[in-house]
């Protein structure tokens, strides 16, 4: 793939966006472009306080806040972006993405169906809707469709190091993606030439990424055993449990209902795609080596907030959602201890 990468003796060094940059997988697509030498900008919502920063800094501001999206996209050139937010307020955002015409590189879900009017449940036609709205307004990003992210069982760790039984909603079996390859996805695609032919041109895409096998959660549960070379076992939790759970712990009532929805509705996929290979040149990883290189963070009891953590595996899936207007939690339980 064309790879515009800043060599010594380059002129210009993009500066690239990077919006959920505290989250599973935007703070690996930022190190990585720290790493390729490219200035990552982070968009947060909290100022964490000083700390070293190889990139173009950080901006503190919500996805919401149209003037902080206006400041953050100053001199931006592409801009990694997710959209955690079921609510309909994406517009301002686009309409500043529009305004400042940096390339975009959206991630959203493999679930979103094109020969559907609506999509199966309300997370899927978040994602549909915000891939619609931003085509709507010229933005014309490259699409990356990513399938149900390895990441989600973290939030898993704290029943697994009480036990060897992890309750849950059972989903359907979908072809799970180690984030890690999704990051390397998204930097092969900001980082490709939008002038010459390849991935990362506007009119590419959508990408639909995925892992290499299709897993039930049962499946994830069983490589997570073997990894810590425990017998552990998954078992559904009815959606009544579930939501109460859910609730219980403080989430917005209208995200528990999407992701109840979404445990419901969400169709069976057996789809592989080999896309995560042609953006990386690598393949997929699989379950069982991102369960290995994760081992630590579902043993150790030190570093990691069990209240950041203790959330049931449902409520981390596809979206990774926030609710600032609630003062609701994000998905929580991603970003602490990790190894990867
Ligand atoms: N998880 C999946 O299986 C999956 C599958 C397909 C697509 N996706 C999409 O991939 C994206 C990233 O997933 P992830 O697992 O990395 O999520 P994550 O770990 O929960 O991270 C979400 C990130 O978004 C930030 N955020 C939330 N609300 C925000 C707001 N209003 N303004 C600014 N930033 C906000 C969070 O910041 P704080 O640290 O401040 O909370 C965090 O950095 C999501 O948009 C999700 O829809 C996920």
């Amino acid at each position: 793939m064309p790879d515009s990468t800043p060599r010594a003796g380059a002129r210009h060094r993009p500066t690239i966006l990077v919006t959920g940059a505290t989250g599973n997988l935007g703070r690996h697509v930022a190190d990585r472009l720290d790493a390729r030498g490219v200035r990552a900008r982070r968009l947060v919502r909290r100022d964490a306080g000083p700390r070293p920063e190889p990139g173009a800094g950080t901006v503190v501001g919500d996805l919401t806040d149209r003037a902080a999206v206006r400041a953050a996209l100053a001199g931006v050139d592409a801009v990694f972006l997710i959209w955690p937010l079921l609510e309909a307020a994406a517009r301002g955002l686009v309409a500043e993405l529009a305004a400042a015409g940096p390339r975009v590189v959206y991630v959203s879900s493999s679930a979103v169906d094109d020969r559907a009017a609506r999509q199966s449940d309300p997370i899927a036609q978040a994602h549909a809707d915000m891939e619609a709205l931003l085509g709507g307004a010229g933005v014309r990003p490259v699409v990356l469709r990513s399938d149900t992210l390895a990441s989600n069982a973290r939030g898993w760790a704290p029943q697994i190091r009480a036990g060897n039984v992890v309750a849950g909603p059972d989903v359907a079996p979908t072809a799970v993606v180690d984030e890690r390859d999704v990051a390397d996805a998204a930097v092969a695609v900001l980082l490709a030439d939008p002038d010459r032919s390849g991935s990362g041109r506007a009119a590419d895409g959508p990408h639909v990424l995925t892992g290499p096998e299709v897993l039930s959660r049962a499946d994830q549960v069983d490589r997570l055993g073997a990894a810590l070379g425990r017998p552990l076992r998954f078992r559904p939790l009815p959606a009544g449990l579930a939501r109460s759970r859910m609730l219980a712990d403080g989430r917005p009532a209208p995200l528990v209902e999407a992701l109840i929805t979404a445990a419901a509705r969400r169709p069976a996929s057996d789809r592989t795609t080999d896309h995560v290979e042609r953006l990386t040149g690598r393949p997929a990883g699989t379950f069982a080596q991102w369960a290995a290189d994760h081992a630590a963070e579902f043993t150790a009891q030190d570093d990691l907030a069990q209240d950041d953590l203790a959330q049931d595996d449902l409520a981390q899936d596809d979206l990774a959602q926030g609710d600032p207007g609630q003062g609701g939690r994000g998905t929580g339980g991603r970003r602490r201890g990790g190894t990867r």
